[in-house]
């Protein structure tokens, strides 16, 4: 008897332990598909957020809480900083990220893509579209000084970045075709921008490392390539870079995503 109940409880402890793990995983998995969104009473009452999250929602099954306070929130809008992403209520409105949440990371990425710039444009309210995109100027208008050190901008894009996009004739020839050069990125009006938070942006999130800014790469999702590894001051230096170098000629304005 004592043995079957020792069996039995045994048993029970696997199944315990089992349950916790599937619960603590499942645990994880809930919390990075569901992340904090803070906006001004103005942008919630004209009732974009309303339009705009569900078909995020829908289409990446990761939920958005709306909160009040931004130091909460892993995503801001709001008038004053971050990447312009539409326009409308009198304002210019910005999106900022806090921490790395992979879901607010997704976000940022449809919202200032094609699709989800055009689902911003496609809300209306009676008939009239209430938001519209930022103008392009305005981007061109934002973009900072440029006071790092372009050789050593130059440097530090050959080695990091070289192996897949063509940063200059030297490494023309061991660079991945299918990756954009640095000088068609730079004919792009918010080449900038896109410099800037290039580490969050697809498809760098999953291999870069930059100090001081981005959280170690997940114990269960460890970096597919031997990963890019840069400071702040390297990402000034190659913004500095990039800022002297002629943009690609295209002939036409070219729209990349
Ligand atoms: C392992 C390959 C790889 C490395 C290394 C890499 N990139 Fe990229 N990068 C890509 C690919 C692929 C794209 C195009 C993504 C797309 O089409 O959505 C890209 C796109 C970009 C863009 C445009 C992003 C956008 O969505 O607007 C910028 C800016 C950029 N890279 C900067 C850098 C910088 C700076 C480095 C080095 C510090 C670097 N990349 C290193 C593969 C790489």
């Amino acid at each position: 008897m004592r043995g079957v109940i020792s069996h039995l409880a045994n048993r029970l402890w696997i199944v315990v332990a089992a349950l916790g793990l599937l619960l603590g995983v499942d645990q994880a998995r809930a919390d990075d598909k569901r992340f904090r969104l803070s906006a001004p009473a103005v942008l919630v009452d004209s009732g974009l957020l309303d339009y705009l999250l569900p078909r995020f929602s829908l289409k990446t099954g990761v939920r958005i809480e709306v909160v009040g306070v931004a130091d909460e929130a892993d995503v801001t809008l709001g008038r004053e900083t971050g990447r312009a992403v539409f326009k409308g209520e009198g304002a210019v409105w910005r999106m900022a990220r806090a921490g790395d949440h992979p879901g607010a990371a997704r976000f940022a990425e449809w919202l200032t893509s094609e699709i989800g710039q055009r689902t911003v444009t496609s809300y209306e309210v009676a008939g009239r579209a209430p938001f519209t995109l930022p103008e392009v100027a305005e981007e061109a208008e934002a973009v900072p000084d440029f006071d790092g050190d372009a050789s050593e901008g130059k440097r530090v894009s050959l080695t990091q970045c070289g192996r897949c996009h063509v940063v200059a004739p030297e490494n023309r020839m061991n660079a991945m075709g299918s990756t954009p050069s640095f000088a068609v990125l730079r004919t792009m009006p918010d080449w900038a921008a896109r410099f800037q938070s290039f580490y969050a942006l697809r498809p760098h999130a999953a291999f870069t490392q930059v100090e001081d800014v981005t959280a170690p790469f997940p114990i269960n999702r460890p970096s597919p390539i031997v990963p890019v590894e840069v400071t702040l001051d390297e990402v000034e230096a190659i913004l500095a870079y990039v800022a002297e170098m002629a943009p690609a000629d295209l002939g036409a304005p070219i729209q990349f995503q």
